[in-house]
């Protein structure tokens, strides 16, 4: 498997446009290439606070821009990718080993993310220099 930063690529998700609101849907399996095991979502996220700072061993995961904008930074040690996301019908792929970071979020903000696993903090690596560590033995 390719873990690099051109695996992570943002994603159109379908979108039923419609007069009385538009609507989006996501199956795992189909439009992301995982079955979804858990969703979160940054809220009531600070002006200038940053989330993330770290990597995941084997999760893979969807973020996606429910309401306002955020940028993610995703490094894979060797090349870093500013994306910004503002639209709730698209959402960005990380596969494992990505290094990410979420900052510039506007007010009232909301992020969303699907991911493959239950939470285990053992999947994560918090340090940098351990994850630039295993990204050498990858
Ligand atoms: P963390 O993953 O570091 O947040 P972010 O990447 O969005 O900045 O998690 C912050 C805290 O929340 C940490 O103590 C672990 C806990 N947490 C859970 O208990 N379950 C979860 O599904 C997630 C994502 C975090």
């Amino acid at each position: 498997m390719n873990f690099n930063i051109d695996a992570c690529q943002m994603i159109s998700l379908p979108k039923i446009a419609d007069p009385r609101g538009n609507l989006t849907f996501i199956e795992g399996g189909s439009h992301i290439p995982f079955d979804i095991l858990r969703v979160y979502y940054l809220y009531d996220v600070p002006g200038g606070a940053e989330r993330g700072g770290h990597a995941h061993k084997g999760l893979q995961q969807l973020i996606i821009a429910m309401s306002g904008s955020f940028d993610v930074v995703l490094d894979d040690g060797r090349e870093k990718k500013r994306v910004h996301l503002n639209r709730s019908y698209n959402g960005l792929y990380v596969c494992p080993m990505i290094w990410r970071e979420l900052d510039n979020f506007s007010s009232g903000s909301v992020c969303m993310v699907l991911a493959s696993s239950k939470y285990d903090e053992d999947d994560y690596y918090r340090n940098y220099a351990d994850f630039i560590q295993a990204r050498t033995s990858l």
